[in-house]
């Protein structure tokens, strides 16, 4: 293999989104043939102890106790943001302004508001930047956005997407720290929207084009919870369920809804477009298919067809295995670095960006707005 020029890589966090980036950005220049190789220089986390164990499980080649460290380092290239929502924007502000690549994991920011900070801090600096909304490289996602780039479906009358749960049913689960800062508004930034509906938004932006309106509601089932920071019972202040109709900007009419109370789903994510010609649904329980109807088949043989994403000529899979192995959830990440990686060589920009970033803000902060008004919101304009 031809030497690769190396990307130093200063990761902030170690959590789940840790392992999972960290994996791939060891994987992706191995499965496909990049213009970089990604170096994991250092990771940075305030637990000193416990940050320096997960930089021996995954090769890290130093630690940092405060990303400020991280940022000011002059052999880090890229600066990639893994930790809590509320730690986005300052992180990836600061990285900017030291001329850092950055990546920073979704939603982009609590509000469209600390969104639109960073967008602007990002391309003021004119570094390259992403959002790891890992869904839109799950391969068969990537086959649906090809099919509908191919106008193979016609009009778009519906999109419809859910994203269930059922983890913080119990009244007795704390809100706050380590492991729950989802169920902390101050983190978190809101519940269910920011976290889940959030992956659901930025997909059907990409695949449906923009949302205009929205109408919502939201719904807090436990109001209050031990907080594990204060010791003290206090309000609960993020949205456990939220649910919006819309209408995109092409006519067609849409719903969204994710919970964490929907009892025995784990992280089901599904999606379904119908257009004019075809409809496709994907789940995310069952992410190697893609469920297809076209409705020019001949009329006796017609009907939905189940396309198993293992063959060579399938987004993504000629770089894994022989037709017929799947993939899985981590690959999605490995995708989302190679793109990035090869888009870095060619010096194009890919998505998401941190821009695609906020038009997701701006959705989720129209949904909130919509249930708290009762009414129809627009969303605003990207700026
Ligand atoms: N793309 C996805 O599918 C996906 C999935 C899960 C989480 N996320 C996002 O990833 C981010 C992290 O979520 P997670 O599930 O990995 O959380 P986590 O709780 O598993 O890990 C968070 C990490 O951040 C560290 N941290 C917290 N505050 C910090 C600070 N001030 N400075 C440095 N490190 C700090 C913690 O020590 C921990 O290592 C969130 O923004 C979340 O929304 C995205």
């Amino acid at each position: 293999m031809p030497t690769k020029k190396p990307l130093n890589v200063g990761m902030v966090g170690y959590g789940f989104m840790g392992r999972a980036h960290s994996n791939a950005f060891r994987q992706a220049y191995r499965f496909f043939d990049l213009p970089y190789e990604p170096v994991l220089k250092a990771v940075a986390a305030r637990n000193t102890d416990r940050v320096k164990a997960f930089a021996d499980t995954w090769g890290y080649q130093t630690v940092e106790s405060d990303w400020r460290a991280l940022v000011s380092r002059k052999d880090i290239d890229v600066i990639d943001i893994a930790s809590p929502n509320d730690t986005h924007a300052e992180i990836a502000v600061a990285a900017a302004k030291a001329g850092k690549i950055v990546m920073c994991e979704k939603p982009l920011a609590r509000t469209a508001a600390e969104g639109e900070r960073m967008v602007a801090a990002v391309e003021a600096a004119g570094v390259p930047n992403m959002v790891w909304y890992n869904y839109r490289r799950a391969p068969a996602v990537m086959l649906l956005k090809q099919l509908l780039d191919e106008g193979r479906f016609g009009r778009i009358f519906h999109y419809r997407s859910v994203f269930l749960q059922d983890w913080t049913i119990s009244k007795d689960l704390p809100q706050g720290g380590e492991g729950l800062w989802r169920l902390d508004v101050g983190v978190a930034g809101s519940g269910v929207t920011g976290d889940l509906l959030a992956h659901n938004i930025d997909t059907a932006l990409w695949l449906n084009g923009p949302i205009a309106e929205v109408t919502a509601m939201t719904e807090t089932f436990i109001k209050e919870r031990k907080h594990n920071l204060t010791g003290r019972v206090e309000p609960v202040g993020i949205d456990d369920a939220s649910a919006f109709l819309c209408r995109f900007e092409n006519g067609s009419m849409a719903t969204f809804e994710a919970t964490r109370y929907a009892r025995g789903h784990k992280a089901l994510y599904t999606l379904e477009i119908n257009g004019e010609n075809a409809s496709a649904k994907w789940d995310l329980h069952d992410l190697h298919r893609l469920q297809y109807f076209e409705h020019g088949e001949e009329g006796r043989l017609r009907g939905w067809r189940s396309i198993h994403i293992t063959d060579s000529d399938h987004p993504y899979m000629k770089h894994w295995w022989v037709p017929g192995l799947q993939i899985g959830y981590e690959h999605t990440f490995v995708h989302q670095v190679a793109d990035f990686l090869e888009a870095l060589g060619a010096n194009k920009t890919i998505g998401p960006t941190f821009r695609d970033g906020l038009s997701t803000d701006y959705v989720t902060d129209a949904v909130l707005r919509s249930a708290r008004s009762g009414r129809w919101e627009t969303v605003a304009a990207n700026i």
